[in-house]
């Protein structure tokens, strides 16, 4: 019988340089393991994950084995134009063609990045949900267990962390970016004793978006968001590290609020909050305003919910700085079984209290109730809601169970960064490949233009860090490799 050795990297070989471990980072670094190229993960915070951790609402896929309502990648394809507005409508020719490409690509490999995710990888992502914006139930999320970015960044990283082809620094924060002659050779990072080092190698950028930033690149880009509070980790954006060996940025300004973050009412004034996912309002969740109406339709694009929220909703005094409305999420128990983890989660948390119609007050009784007979198909939603998810409350009385919970507009993406090809080259001002140079995930700019569509985000993560990772590691091959090793 023979036996098969498992390939070990030498131990001279330089790395491949992934910067940062949440989804983008860690797709890049398992498509590097499976060239059997050697990668090195950096990342600045204690523990691996980043923003992606936190995902809720789940993974975009077209056509997948999964969706039970029939879709396409023309209709994702639609609703991401659709959704990117005007930064897509009215851009120059060769801006439009850049960003066209893009998007036909993500949407294109959507299915693919579920099935590499569910059948290759063995994460459960069997439960579909429509989120706003999207003309088609096509966010996947796991049926049971862990919430979406938990389940997908857990799996990724045990199956790195016994890959002896990659290897972790946590604590590591880069610094600068190493170029040579025209071409990107390493970084620079500080450990947690302050301490500098260099490293080289082929350099993929995954370090996520600055929609925590809020004193620093927020305030820079959009000093009008001044006050909201955010879903994101506190922390600097990188873009600047990269815009300063010639990356061009775009899309900077276009930050997106998402219209429903938890007001928690222990902490009403903290600047960082638990995000109200989507999912919530896709599986049947409405949202009401202080004097018990509805106002807009909740499965619209983020975009034009927080806008309405603006417009409509009892703006709240007495926090200091921090801006915040008075909106509520109500679920019926439809809404909430379909919801079952993310449900057990916001009630122990007491983001969401469980309830009666009654106790909420008369006009909300009223809305529900006229709710239902729009849901039963007996009159049209005045505000266009047509897809309404797993609402069952047919005849709402005033001891009908009910969850609900207060929540506000909260900054949760940056569209804008640095601006990126199909193949996850990084580009310069003149729209030219900086050699040695990919990046992957939020980090990067000019696919989403005005407003990302939820479940998106995830998925330009798994695609384009793949693609990165495939790239880089022809690249390590052609130029780090030596003649004897190949
Ligand atoms: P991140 O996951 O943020 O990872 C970046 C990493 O880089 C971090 O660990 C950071 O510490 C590290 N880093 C940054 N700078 C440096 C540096 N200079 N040196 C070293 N390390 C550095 N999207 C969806 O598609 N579906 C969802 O359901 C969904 N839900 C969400 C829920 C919440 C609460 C939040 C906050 C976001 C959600 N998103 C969702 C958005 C999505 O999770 C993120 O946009 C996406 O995960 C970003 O992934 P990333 O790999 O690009 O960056
Ligand atoms: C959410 O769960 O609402 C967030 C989804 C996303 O940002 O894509």
């Amino acid at each position: 019988m023979s036996t098969c050795a498992i390939p070990q990297p030498l131990t001279h070989q330089p790395h491949v340089i992934v910067v940062g471990t949440g989804l983008a980072g860690l797709s890049a670094a398992t498509q590097l393991t499976k060239h059997n190229v050697p990668v090195i993960l950096l990342d600045r915070a204690e523990k691996p994950g980043g923003n992606s951790m936190k995902a809720s609402s789940g993974i975009n896929g077209a056509g997948t084995k999964f969706q039970s309502v029939p879709d396409t990648v023309e209709e994702f394809y639609n609703d991401t134009v659709r959704s990117a507005g005007k930064p897509y409508a009215t851009a120059e020719n060769i801006d439009r063609e850049r960003r066209d490409k893009l998007i036909e690509l993500v949407t294109k490999s959507s299915k693919d990045a579920v099935a590499w995710l569910s059948d290759d990888t063995g994460i459960d992502l069997s439960k579909v949900a429509q989120l706003g914006g999207h003309s088609k139930p096509r966010t996947h999320r796991g049926a049971k267990g862990k919430p979406p970015g938990a389940a997908i960044v857990g799996t990724l990283l045990d199956s790195l962390k016994a890959n002896p082809f990659a290897e972790m620094k946590m604590k590591a924060r880069v610094t600068k970016v190493l170029k040579e002659s025209e071409e990107v050779v390493g970084v620079e990072y500080v450990d947690a004793e302050e301490s500098t080092h260099s490293i080289r190698g082929p350099v993929i950028f995954a370090s996520g978006g600055f929609a925590g930033d809020v004193h620093g690149m927020v305030n820079k880009y959009r000093p009008d968001l001044a006050g909201i509070p955010s879903t994101n980790e506190a922390r600097e954006g990188s873009q600047p590290l990269l815009s300063e060996i010639g990356a061009r940025l775009v899309d900077m300004e276009h930050i997106q609020v998402h219209p429903t973050g938890f007001l928690d009412q222990k902490g009403p004034s903290a600047t960082v909050k638990f995000l109200a996912a989507e999912a919530l309002r896709g599986e049947g969740g409405i949202l009401l305003l202080d004097n018990g109406t509805r106002f807009v339709n909740e499965l619209e694009t983020r975009e034009f919910i927080t806008d309405a929220v603006w417009k409509s909703a009892t703006k709240l005094e007495g926090d200091g700085d921090i801006r915040q409305w008075d909106v509520m999420l109500l679920l019926d128990e439809g809404a909430a079984a379909a919801l079952d983890t993310h449900m057990q989660f916001y009630l122990w948390k007491g983001l969401l209290q469980k309830t009666t119609l009654g106790e909420i007050g008369e006009t909300a009784l009223e809305t529900v109730q006229e709710y239902a007979d729009i849901v039963a198909g007996k009159k049209a939603d005045p505000y266009g809601r047509v897809a309404f998810g797993n609402w069952m409350l047919s005849e709402p009385q005033a001891d009908s169970v009910v969850y609900v919970g207060k929540v506000t507009p909260v900054l949760h993406f940056t569209m804008g960064g640095v601006l990126f090809n199909e193949e996850a080259q990084v580009l310069d001002e003149q729209g030219q490949p900086i050699r040695g140079l990919w990046a992957a995930g939020e980090v990067t700019g000019g696919l989403h233009g005005q407003n990302r569509l939820g479940g998106s985000s995830l998925l330009e993560c798994a695609v384009f860090g793949r693609i990165a990772g495939d790239q880089a590691a022809a690249f390590w091959k052609d130029h780090y490799l030596t003649a004897g090793e190949q």
